[in-house]
């Protein structure tokens, strides 16, 4: 049996599922905050550590500005409404991401992430406003400023996802197999799932079927 340490998802198909389902894309992202709740509640009941939940990405802001604004108000609204639910069920808060956003939106999210800072049960990375390239890039950067060799450990060390172990399964909804510029470096040994489903659609048989899978594979990490 593989240890089950850090589940990461790309939670995709809310504006397909959205237009499908109640002809706007909007309500798709609602829907899809419904999953997200039940997936965390989920990964608690599975004894999972760590959850990557990629919840916005530098180029989605390609898209327009109406939808961009539902997106943030979304999570804005859940966080007010949620924070301190989620601390008391033990849940850790860390954004993933540049926090470069809007003041009142970047308040909110360093006061969530203080508050929830010592909580052990389980951490909840929210990949917001986040991209691979950057990542990388901005990692670099920081270790030539600050003079360090550029070694896999210093690298590790230096990523935004410092102090998180790589996940151990990547989980892709919405019936497309692409990383759509996430985890990158992180992602290099992990098992990959590409579920058909839409996310709002996903639910905790779908999830449960993943881990079973995932026990069941042999990670070899390069060795036999
Ligand atoms: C993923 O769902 C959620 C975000 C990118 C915020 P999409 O909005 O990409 O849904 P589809 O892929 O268009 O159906
Ligand atoms: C990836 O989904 C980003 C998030 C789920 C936040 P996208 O829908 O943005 O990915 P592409 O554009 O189809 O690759
Ligand atoms: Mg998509």
């Amino acid at each position: 049996m593989n240890p089950l340490n850090h589940v990461a998802i790309i939670m995709d198909g809310n504006g397909r599922w959205g237009m499908r389902n109640k002809n706007s894309r909007k309500a798709g992202h609602k829907a899809g905050l419904k999953t997200v709740e039940k997936i965390i509640k989920h990964s608690i009941k599975n004894k999972i550590k760590f959850l990557t939940l990629y919840a916005f990405s530098t180029e989605n802001w390609k898209r327009p500005d109406s939808e961009i604004k539902y997106l943030f108000n979304l999570l804005e609204v859940f966080l007010r409404e949620k924070i301190q639910k989620l601390h008391s069920n033990g849940i850790k808060i860390k954004i993933v991401g540049n926090k470069n956003l809007n003041k009142k939106l970047r308040t909110l999210l360093t006061y969530a992430e203080k508050k929830t800072s010592k909580n052990e049960k389980i951490q909840i990375n929210l990949a917001l406003n986040y991209g691979s390239k950057k990542e990388i890039l901005d990692t670099v950067k920081k270790l030539i400023k600050n003079k360090k060799k550029i070694t896999e450990e210093n690298f590790t060390n230096n990523l935004y996802t410092k102090n998180i172990p790589n996940p151990d399964i990547l989980i892709r909804t919405g019936n497309t197999k692409r990383l759509s510029n996430f985890l990158m470096w992180q992602l290099a040994y992990s098992e990959l799932f590409f579920e058909k489903k839409l996310w709002p659609d996903f639910n905790e048989i779908d999830y449960d079927k993943i881990i079973k899978k995932y026990s069941q594979i042999k990670r070899n990490f390069g060795k036999i």
